[in-house]
């Protein structure tokens, strides 16, 4: 793929100076003058997962998570039901704090889907999620490997309501709010799913492994009679406090884009 002006405007907005791409395993470089690029470590890391880690193609074993769909209707559920079901719920304390639910947003026939935390303020504000300044990043991520909120991605998160003070979900409010992420699952049926920050990987995988494990390969989450493959991120919000981080991320991208290319 070559970076058109969007793609190149995303990559100096994300602080990745220097172009990589890569094409039929090889890299491509353009260099520019500034913002100041990657070291060579971060940028040899990102060239190297655009390759699918050879016993992760697929063919070889991948845990496979799930998660629970509940009992009720909610996963038989359409966009429209499941979008009043969520708008509705009251079924923990956090619905007394919220100013609305933040469903999500995107196609929801996507390919691609991405799927944070919790609301924060402004996304409790405004009702859509990553709006905020980690939003405008996960928009540069997007734009990076040429995809767009509005078209190709279906965007989530593990809760609905924004926690109070921003803090972490307790187990109650995840398992109250597991079966509508299930089923959006279900309804979006993409091809890749993309889990950003610790929180959000250790719901959907069901593991308290660290991010730090758990980026880098190949996951999967059983829908169906289908595993979708599904790669873990850091969360934008931290990628903003840790810009180091930043060339691991495009890693998992370029991971991602390779799976997305072979599903498809
Ligand atoms: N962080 C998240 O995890 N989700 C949002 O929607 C905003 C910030």
């Amino acid at each position: 793929m070559t970076m058109d002006e969007n793609q190149q405007r995303a990559w100096r907005a994300l602080g990745l100076g220097p172009v990589w791409d890569s094409r039929a395993g090889q890299v491509q470089r353009e260099e520019q003058a500034s913002p100041p690029g990657l070291s060579s470590s971060e940028r040899s890391a990102g060239a190297d997962r655009a390759v699918l880690p050879a016993d992760q193609d697929g063919s070889g074993s991948v845990a496979v998570a799930e998660l629970t769909a509940g009992q009720g209707e909610v996963s038989a559920m359409g966009w429209a039901a499941l979008e009043s079901s969520v708008a509705g719920c009251q079924a923990c304390s956090l619905s007394q704090g919220r100013t609305q639910t933040v469903f999500g947003v995107g196609n929801r026939n996507a390919d691609w889907m991405f799927i944070g935390e919790a609301p924060g303020a402004e996304e409790d504000a405004r009702g859509e999620p990553f709006v905020g300044q980690a939003g405008r990043l996960l928009d540069n991520m997007f734009a990076a490997i040429g995809l767009s909120r509005s078209k190709d991605v279906f965007i989530a998160n593990v809760l609905k309501c924004r926690p109070p003070h921003n803090r972490d979900p307790l187990p109650a409010e995840v398992g109250s709010c597991e079966p509508f992420l299930a089923r959006q699952i279900a309804l979006v049926d993409p091809r890749i799913i993309v889990v950003m920050g610790r929180f959000a990987a250790q719901t959907l995988l069901r593991t308290d492994a660290s991010i730090s494990s758990l980026r880098g390969r190949v996951h999967g989450f059983a829908l169906g009679e289908r595993t979708v493959p599904v790669v873990v991120t850091y969360h934008p919000a931290y990628l903003l406090r840790t810009p180091s981080d930043k060339g691991k991320s495009w890693s998992d991208l370029c991971l991602a884009r390779a799976l997305a290319a072979q599903a498809s």
